[in-house]
Parts: C-alpha cells; structure tokens; sequence
C-alpha cells in the first residue's frame, strides 16, 4: 500500500460511488471519475483496493481464493511500456497489461503526454478490456469531451459504452491540510 494512502478507507467513499464500485465488481458497468485536481479521487480508488482485496488462505471448508486489485498511474504505466518496447523486452511489452483479467483502476487517465505511440497502446489497452467487458475504473481531470480530443473518438467511445460517468466535485483538499 502507498504511504499517501494507506489511511484511505471504504467509509471515505460516498454511498454512490461505493454502489458503482459494487455494481462494477459484480459484472456490470465501470467506472469514469473526473474531477479537479486533489479532490481525492486516488485516495478513492486506494480505499476501493483495500476494501476488495483479500488474500488466499486456508478455512475450514477447504480454500479461498484470493483476490486482487490493481491501479496503475497511466503517466507511470507508459513510461514503463515505452522503456520495455525500448529495451525490445518483450515482443509486446504491453502484454503485461493486455494479460491481466482483474478490477483495473487506471489513475491520472488523460495526463499522459498524448504522442502516437502512447494513443496506440491506450486504444489497444482500453480495446482489450472492452471486448473482453473486464471491470475497469478510469480517474480523470478530463471531461470526456477533453478526453476525445487528446486520446480520439475511438478509445473515448468505448469507454462510453463501459463506464457510467461520475464527476467528484469540490476543492483541492491539499490546499486545506
Ligand atoms: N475522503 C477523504 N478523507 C481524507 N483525506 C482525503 C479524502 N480524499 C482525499 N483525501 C486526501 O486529500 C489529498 C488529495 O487527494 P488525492 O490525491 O486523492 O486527489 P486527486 O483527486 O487524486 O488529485 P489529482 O487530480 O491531482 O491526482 C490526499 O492527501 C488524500 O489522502
Ligand atoms: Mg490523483
């Protein structure tokens, strides 16, 4: 867990946004969270994974699987798969990525530098996931609108489709601690 966070609790997550995540794990649409900047839309998505993960262990039924969450940085996500395709680690490098089957949050969408290749991998990133319906969480500053016009139609549309839209309103709680 990351120090910033490790406080963030479920019971910090208003009653709305806490039925969509339910809504979200239980099959049905993701999640697109926009809001200003330090409205506290990661310390919701941290309170979202140590709310849902558990890990595996013994009982005295038999054995429970664990399970997991992941939230990825987007800025920190592709500086990490351009460096692998770089290095040409991989064939794919985002197959790390396209592989994963899990809740993903995607935290900080829209505030990656928006050159081809990072358009390129955000659509087959959000493609994969779209056709495979896997639950996906989006945080954002952008509008869906402001999303089009940096990252195209084709990857904001399907996110349309995936996603029931909320916007996190308020000030930048950073300014008031
Ligand atoms: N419900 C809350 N209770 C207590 N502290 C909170 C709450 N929400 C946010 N904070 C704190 O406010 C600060 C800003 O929140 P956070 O980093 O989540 O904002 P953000 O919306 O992700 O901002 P940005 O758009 O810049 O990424 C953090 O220190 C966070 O822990
Ligand atoms: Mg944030």
């Amino acid at each position: 867990m990351i120090e910033r966070y490790k406080n963030a609790k479920w019971e910090d997550i208003q009653p709305n946004l806490q039925k969509a995540f339910e809504t979200m794990v239980a099959g049905g649409k993701g999640i697109y969270l926009y809001g200003s900047v330090g409205t506290g839309k990661t310390h919701i998505a941290y309170a979202m994974k140590k709310h849902y993960d558990w890990p595996s262990e013994e009982t005295p039924s038999g054995y429970r699987m664990g399970r997991n969450l992941q939230i990825h940085n987007m800025i920190d996500l592709m500086h990490e798969i351009r460096s692998d395709f770089d290095r040409t680690i991989k064939e794919n490098p985002d197959d790390r990525i396209t592989e994963y089957t899990g809740v993903l949050i995607l935290d900080d969408f829209g505030a990656e530098k928006a050159t081809d290749f990072v358009a390129e991998t955000i659509y087959r990133l959000i493609n994969h996931r779209y056709e495979r319906m896997l639950p996906t969480m989006f945080t954002s500053n952008c509008t869906l609108q402001e999303l089009a016009e940096k990252l195209g139609e084709r990857t904001t549309s399907r996110i349309v489709e995936m996603c029931d839209v909320y916007n996190l309103a308020g000030g930048d709680r950073r300014l008031q601690k």
